[in-house]
Formats: structure tokens, C-alpha cells, sequence
């Protein structure tokens, strides 16, 4: 039986527009994943999107979608994506499928019911965006550690994870096993800044918003999103479902890819619910570095985005993929530019590999008729190209294993760049003038054509279009001669094979050209974000050019005196009061306005207004809001609720 490898991306927030940092983690996995199937191993290659939160639910009530119909169409745009770039992905778990919900009941239960959660109150100061309490202490200039952005105060009646019992068993962890979390530097870290300092239980229940798993035996919380997000890594295998073969097959997991900044999540919280759980640990974590512009990390929120669509377009997705696994020293920071990818494009995948199977395939169809000959008379430098070509894999194995990608990708140019070396050794045009040289030429050109057939084989974990080209080129099909197996030995490959010069793999790229081209496209895509901005402003402020209706199409809309007997403000919802409204009906009704911004609850409280009361009722941060307030409002930012003038019942009709 072969040997498992379970490896896993972080969850992706459905958050919108996805950028080229989004597709880092995703891409080295999907290479590390492929060159583990290559090996032989029976690979689980995990993904997915991370759905609940008041931060998700508040991006749909900006776009005026029900949350889950505006998370669908984002995952679709996602996977998507993920298709674009060839990600070999196994499962595409969803936090909001069916099963998955269950499985976070039953562990947040189990967890209960152990002693391992307890209720009790809570208040902290809190980052919306990253949905974490911090302390006073973990603050960096007031602000979140993580983000950046301001934190406020926050009280709530909450379920608490014993994170603190197992400080002891992490601290262990992380001191000695030094496999566990890696690069080293967050170990240290970890564990000087968050462990040795003292851990806190945690603060696993939300009761503000209703976007998330429901606590099943207490219903006004939901689950706290990380924890929500982390069990993924078990419930996408079956865990804590009737059928948990995969999990049994699979876990622990060989390694969890992540950020940076989710570093904590993952080697503090999630062990420790692990062990709380009493499961086996992961055996890696790996915190890798951000793709930066500038000084800046490349995010939405940023406004920075390098679109991953535009640029496989232009340029290839081979060209987009050896980028990110190439250019970036794995586990720090790394510069995006426009023109290091271009240079990249040109120098290695061009010069380099192009140049290589063009050159190669070129003398094929000029000396031999196209038909790879049989080696003959040797050189005097094929041992040293052979010696690089054969020692490759080994070079390539432990570089992967130590997740050094752009190392292994060098081991492959190696072999690449000696071959085109290898070329101007031997001179072959200089050899093919001369009959009685022919044997020697047999040999260059033999030779030639099996470097290229060796790093073809490596290239295929890591690209996904150019090595099923180059096999084509080389006429190879048996897929014998394209396995690792393959290139245990220099000289499998067959001769007689027809070969094909054909197109050029890459392009050359005019630099300076496409720098104009590519800074044309960037301020025409950000004029078009802005002017996306403003129509989602225009429709948020409901300016829209309405065009004439008829009276029985006004006849639809039920307007109603109503009188508010009650008004609060909406926790953490800064434009929102909660309004209960006597509208002559049996019950008042609750209705949501986003006036907080002109009116205090108590100049609110016994007024009159008047309600669309025939509106869907929808749900707005959680609340039931059973109709809307009509108020009039100017350019200038000015609003006033539309009230009748005398006093006239509650429920009398506006016509
Ligand atoms: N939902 C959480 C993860 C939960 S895992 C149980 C999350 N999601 S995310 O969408 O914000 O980020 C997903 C991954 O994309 C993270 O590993 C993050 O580091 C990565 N990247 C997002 N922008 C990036 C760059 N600019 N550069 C490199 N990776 C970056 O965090």
C-alpha cells in the first residue's frame, strides 16, 4: 500500500476580488501535492473557503445579497481561479456544507461536555476583521497585532475553550518538537510571544451576529469562526460524521501551508483543541511570507491587486505559476514587480528552457530527419552533463521534503542550463560537417534529448501546460518514459522517436513595451474599481434613476402611520437602530433603520413615522426586520424620518 500524504491550503474568506498573493499558498501546495502523486505517495490535497462571521456577513448586506447567495457566487469566482491555475485539489470543503456544521456541533459539544468549554462572561477588547479579543499588552499601537486596524471594546456572555490547561503540553510541543512548526523563527516566536507570556482561555461563542454555527444547546451563540475554521482540517475527512474512512486513512495531517499571520491559529489554538479532542497533532505547519508590492502586503483591502487572470492571459499560466514558485525565497517576505516577472519570463523560461527544446529539437530535424538517433561515439563532456542529469532527483526530493521550492526548481535549470551549456561545448553544427563525427554527433544530440526529457519529467509537478508540450515535441507517449521511474537511468529514453520543433514554448517578451502595456491595464482596472465603488455607493444610498410607474404600481406599496414604542441601538453596528413599532397591528413590529447616524434612540422613542409595511421582511446583522422607514435625505448628507404632521393613529394608511 502506498504511503498517505494529506496536505492542506487554509481556508480562503469569501471576500471578493482574489490577487496574486492569493494564489501563493495554493500553488506550492498544488506543486508539492503533484510531486508527491509523481513519488508514488497516495496523496489528499485539501482546499476550501472559510464562510461564516460578521465580517462575511456584513460584505453581502454591503452588496445587498442574502449571505449565502452572495458566498456562492464568490466560491464560484474561486474555484474557478483555482481551475485557472491547474489546482490538483482533492476536496473543496465548504464551512457551511451540511456536514461540516454538524461535525463543529458535535466536537463543540463533546468539548462541553468534557469540561473542556465552560460558560461564562466575556469583555475585551475586540478586532472585528480577524474576529480576536486581544489584550492591552498584545496591541501594537493600540491597534490589532494582525491587521492593523482599531479594536473596541466588547461585552458578551460567551462559551470559553480551557486554552490555558494545555500552555504546558504547547510549550513542549514547540520547544521539542522542532519539526512541528516551521520556518524556526516562528517557533521562537510563538513561543516567546504568546506562550511563555501566559495563554488565556479563549472566547469561543459570538452572540452579536448569527452568520455561523449555532451552539446546539444554546442557541443565541454561534461557534467563534476559527474555531468553526480549524476543525475543517478533520471534518473534510469525515470526522465526526457516520463515515470517517478518509479521517482514519489520513490524519494527521502531513502538513497545513499557511501565512504568516495565521501562525497562532495554528500552532497554539489548533493543537490544543486537538488535544483537547485527544487526536493526533499535525505533523508540520509551515509559515510562509506574504507576496508584497512595494512595502505593502498585496491584498484587496489594500487596493493593490496583481489580477492572476490577467497575467496567465498575457503571459501564460506556466509563466504565472514558475513565478511564484521560482521568484520567492520560501518562508519570507517576498517583491512582487512587474519587471521581475517579466525578466523571469525571459531569462529562465525562454533563454533558458526555450531555448533549449528549440535548439535541440531544431538539430533533430536538421541532422537526423527529426528521428532521435541512438547515442554513439562519446564525448568528452557527457559524463559531467549525465553526472547532473542523475543527480537530480535526489537533489529535488530533499528540497521538497524541506519545502525549499524555488531550490527545486534550480536543481531542474541545472540540468537545463548545462544541456544548453553541454550545446556550446560540443559545437554540433561544427560536428555535423564532418561525416566522420557523425557517431559523436548521434550522441550530443541523443543526450540533448533525454536532459530534456529528465527535467520535462521534474517540470511537471511544478508547471502544467509546457511539459505535455514538450513530451509532444520530443514524440514521446509512453507514459513510462514520463514517470520518475523514468530517469532512475540516463539513456531510457527511446530512440527513433519523431521529433517536432514546432512553436516556440514562450514568447519573448519586448520588457519595456509590456511595462507600458501592463501599467495601462493597472489604471484602467483601478479607475474601474473606483467606478464600481461609486455605483455600489450610489445603490447603498439608493439613488437610483427611477423611472415612472404606473398608480397600481404604487398601489403595491403599503405605507402605514406607525409609532415607535420602543428604540435601541444595534450592538457594534454603528448606522443601525432596532426600532419596535406600533403599527395598530396585534404585535409591534421590529424594524432595522440605518439612521443612528442622525437620530438617538431616545429621540426616537414616541414618534411617529411612516413604515413601508409590505416589504419582505430581511434580516439585517442578525435581526428580523419586519419593514422600512421612510425618511428623505439630500446631497449634503442631511436626513430627516418623514412624519405626519397632526396626530393620526398608529396603522392609518398613507395614500
Ligand atoms: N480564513 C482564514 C484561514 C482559515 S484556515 C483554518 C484566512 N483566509 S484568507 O483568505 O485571508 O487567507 C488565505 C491564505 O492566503 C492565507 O494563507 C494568507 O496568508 C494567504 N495570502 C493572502 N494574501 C497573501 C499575500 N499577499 N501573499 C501570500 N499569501 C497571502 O486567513
Amino acid at each position: 500500500m502506498s504511503e498517505k500524504y494529506y496536505i492542506t491550503t487554509p481556508i480562503y474568506y469569501p471576500s471578493g476580488k482574489w490577487h496574486l498573493g492569493t494564489c501563493y499558498t495554493t500553488v506550492i501546495c498544488d506543486a508539492i501535492a503533484r510531486f508527491k502523486r509523481m513519488q508514488g505517495k497516495d496523496v489528499f490535497y485539501l482546499t476550501g473557503t472559510d464562510e461564516h462571521g460578521q465580517k462575511i456577513e456584513k460584505v453581502a448586506a454591503e452588496h445587498n445579497t442574502p449571505t449565502k447567495e452572495y458566498i456562492d457566487k464568490v466560491v464560484t469566482d474561486l474555484k474557478n481561479l483555482w481551475e485557472l491555475l491547474d489546482i490538483s485539489y482533492d476536496k473543496f470543503i465548504r464551512t457551511t456544507d451540511d456536514y461540516h456544521e454538524k461535525a463543529v456541533q458535535k466536537i463543540f459539544t463533546k468539548l462541553y461536555e468534557q469540561g473542556d468549554i465552560y460558560k461564562s462572561s466575556y469583555e475585551g477588547l475586540y478586532c472585528t476583521p480577524c474576529e480576536s479579543y486581544w489584550t492591552e499588552a498584545q496591541l501594537v499601537d493600540g491597534k490589532c497585532p494582525d491587521c492593523g486596524r482599531p479594536v473596541e471594546i466588547m461585552k458578551e456572555e460567551s462559551y470559553f475553550f480551557r486554552l490555558s490547561k494545555y500552555q504546558d503540553r504547547l510549550i513542549k510541543l514547540l520547544e521539542e518538537n522542532t519539526e512541528f512548526l516551521q520556518p524556526a523563527t516562528r517557533q521562537k516566536e510563538m513561543i516567546n510571544n504568546f506562550l511563555k507570556p501566559g495563554l488565556q482561555d479563549l472566547c469561543v461563542s459570538r452572540t452579536s451576529f448569527q452568520w455561523g454555527v449555532q451552539v446546539p444547546f444554546d442557541p443565541k451563540h454561534v461557534v467563534y469562526v476559527w474555531i468553526d475554521a480549524l476543525t475543517n482540517y478533520i471534518t473534510a475527512l469525515g470526522y465526526g460524521s457516520e463515515n470517517d474512512e478518509l479521517f482514519k486513512k489520513y490524519w494527521p495531517a502531513d502538513l497545513h501551508m499557511i501565512g504568516k499571520e495565521i501562525v497562532r491559529f495554528h500552532s497554539i489554538i489548533w493543537p490544543a483543541i486537538l488535544m483537547a479532542l485527544d487526536l493526533p497533532l499535525p505533523k508540520k505547519v509551515y509559515g510562509h511570507g506574504w507576496l508584497m508590492l512595494g512595502s505593502d502586503k498585496i491584498s484587496k483591502s489594500k487596493g493593490n491587486i496583481i489580477d492572476p487572470f490577467i497575467l496567465s492571459e498575457r503571459y501564460s499560466l506556466d509563466a504565472v505559476r514558475y513565478y511564484l514558485l521560482r521568484e520567492i525565497p520560501f518562508g519570507q517576505d517576498g517583491m512582487y514587480s512587474n519587471k521581475a516577472f517579466l525578466s523571469r519570463i525571459n531569462s529562465d523560461l525562454v533563454n533558458d528552457l526555450g531555448n533549449l527544446v528549440s535548439r535541440t529539437t531544431a538539430m533533430v530535424e536538421q541532422y537526423f530527419g527529426g528521428v532521435i538517433p541512438a547515442p554513439q561515439t562519446a564525448t568528452e563532456f557527457d559524463s559531467s552533463l549525465i553526472e547532473v542529469a542523475t543527480s537530480t532527483y535526489a537533489k529535488i526530493s530533499e528540497n521538497v521534503d524541506n519545502l525549499l521550492i524555488p531550490e527545486a526548481i534550480e536543481n531542474i535549470w541545472a540540468i537545463i542550463r548545462r544541456a544548453n551549456k553541454y550545446i556550446d561545448e560540443t559545437c554540433p553544427w561544427i560536428l555535423a560537417k564532418d561525416e566522420q563525427k557523425r557517431g559523436e554527433l548521434a550522441t550530443v544530440i541523443y543526450n540533448l534529448c533525454e536532459c530534456i526529457r529528465f527535467s520535462n519529467v521534474f517540470l511537471q509537478a511544478f508547471l502544467t501546460e509546457c511539459p505535455s508540450k514538450i513530451f509532444e515535441k520530443l514524440g514521446i507517449t509512453d507514459k513510462n518514459l514520463m514517470n520518475l521511474k523514468s530517469i532512475k537511468k540516463f539513456g531510457t529514453l527511446t530512440p527513433g522517436l519523431k521529433v517536432t520543433k514546432g512553436e516556440a514554448l514562450f514568447k519573448r517578451i519586448d520588457i519595456e513595451k509590456e511595462l507600458k502595456e501592463l501599467e495601462k491595464i493597472a489604471e484602467s482596472t483601478a479607475k474601474q474599481a473606483k467606478a464600481e465603488k461609486k455605483e455600489e455607493k450610489k445603490v447603498e444610498e439608493n439613488v437610483l434613476n427611477i423611472s415612472e410607474i404606473t398608480i397600481e404600481d404604487f398601489a403595491k406599496v403599503v405605507l402605514k402611520v406607525g409609532k415607535v414604542t420602543a428604540c435601541e441601538k444595534v450592538k457594534k453596528a454603528d448606522k443601525l437602530l432596532k426600532l419596535t413599532v406600533d403599527l395598530g397591528e396585534e404585535k409591534a413590529r421590529t424594524i432595522v433603520s440605518g439612521i443612528a447616524k442622525w437620530y438617538t434612540p431616545e429621540q426616537m422613542i414616541g414618534k411617529s413615522i411612516v413604515v413601508v409595511s409590505n416589504l419582505k421582511p430581511a434580516k439585517l446583522r442578525g435581526i428580523l426586520s419586519e419593514g422600512m422607514i421612510l425618511c428623505a435625505s439630500d446631497d449634503e448628507g442631511n436626513l430627516s424620518i418623514v412624519a405626519p404632521i397632526t396626530n393620526i393613529k398608529a396603522g392609518s394608511e398613507v395614500r
